[in-house]
């Protein structure tokens, strides 16, 4: 049985790798990369590190040789890229006799969700549930490591910013996302053509992040309840792509109608434990 990963020099996939070598034997795993160079550690480690690309069929069905189980960790480029880059992975995937897909998919995923990129993560959804391949789609909520941005700001201001009102969501650290991938790549046949919903443990407004920031740091810090456009301006000022940019504040709008709030169970039905709290995120972080 041998279990691939893509994007294992990303974040995300570095910690699957991680978590899943405490599972199963390095030699049971392989990884697609775009630049390998960059994963002489993994090599190291006794990992098969392959070459891949979403943007190229014949490479990346080269990459999928011989595997049974693949993650596919969704990419970073505008929707309509995305989609044909995605689709790209899962036709390569079938093409070189995968036969269980497991993908990083969104929370909620919605066609016309106000944060853009959920449009993405249905169309693979849907396209890998049309390939006839066994699948597992992990719907990730929001990394609670991404709140860590606004840290510096907040200490040097008092002021902890984001268009986000009263809105709630459910943020999850990403390491505990990639146990949760681990646990599926480790136990495939445990999850045939499961969906799981991985969220934090509740849905926490920015209010109460920065009172968590405040509790930690001893400092006194204020949400500050950004006006849309001045969070875009923010989000451009930083040079961010404009897809970056409409994902990131079109994500504030809909949390604020309800779409990211639901908590589910399945991370501690997959993991035998809760996610680390966003709480207990800041103060570990912040130490
Ligand atoms: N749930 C959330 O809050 C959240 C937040 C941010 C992102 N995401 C999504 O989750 C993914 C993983 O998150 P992360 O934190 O690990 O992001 P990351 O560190 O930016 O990693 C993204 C990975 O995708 C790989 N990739 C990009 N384009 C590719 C292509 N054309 N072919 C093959 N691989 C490609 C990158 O390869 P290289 O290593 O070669 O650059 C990288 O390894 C992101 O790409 C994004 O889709 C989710």
């Amino acid at each position: 049985m041998k279990t691939l990963i893509t994007g294992a020099t990303g974040q995300l996939g570095s910690l699957v790798v991680t978590h899943l070598l405490n599972r199963i034997p390095a030699n049971d795993i392989a990884v697609s990369v775009r630049t390998p160079s960059k994963a002489d550690d993994l090599a190291t480690k006794g990992i098969d590190v392959r070459h891949g690309d979403f943007d190229d069929l014949a490479l990346m069905t080269a990459a999928f040789k011989d595997i049974d189980t693949a993650l596919i960790i969704s990419g970073e480029a505008d929707n309509a890229t995305r989609i044909a880059q995605h689709r790209t992975a899962v036709d390569a995937a079938k093409a070189a006799g995968v036969k269980h897909l497991v993908y990083t998919s969104i929370i909620a995923p919605k066609a016309d969700a106000d944060f853009t990129y959920s449009a993405i993560h249905l169309d693979t959804e849907n396209y890998i549930k049309q390939s006839g391949l066994r699948y597992t789609i992990l719907r990730n909520s929001f990394y609670a490591d991404l709140l860590m941005a606004g840290v510096p700001h907040a200490l040097e201001t008092g002021d902890f910013g984001a268009p986000a009102g009263d809105a709630k969501i459910t943020y999850i650290p990403r390491n505990d996302l990639a146990e949760a991938a681990a646990v599926v790549l480790a136990t495939p046949e445990n999850h045939i053509n499961a969906t799981y919903d991985l969220t934090g443990t509740k849905g926490v407004t920015h209010s109460e992040i920065a009172s968590y920031i405040a509790a930690v740091t001893g400092k006194k810090i204020q949400f500050v309840d950004l006006p849309r456009d001045v969070h875009i301006g923010i989000l451009q000022s930083i040079s961010l792509p404009d897809h970056l940019v409409v994902a990131l504040s079109g994500l504030y709008v809909g949390a604020k109608k309800g779409d990211y709030e639901t908590v589910s169970n399945d991370f501690k039905t997959l993991v035998g434990r809760p996610p680390q709290t966003v709480e207990n995120f800041v103060s570990e972080a912040l130490k």
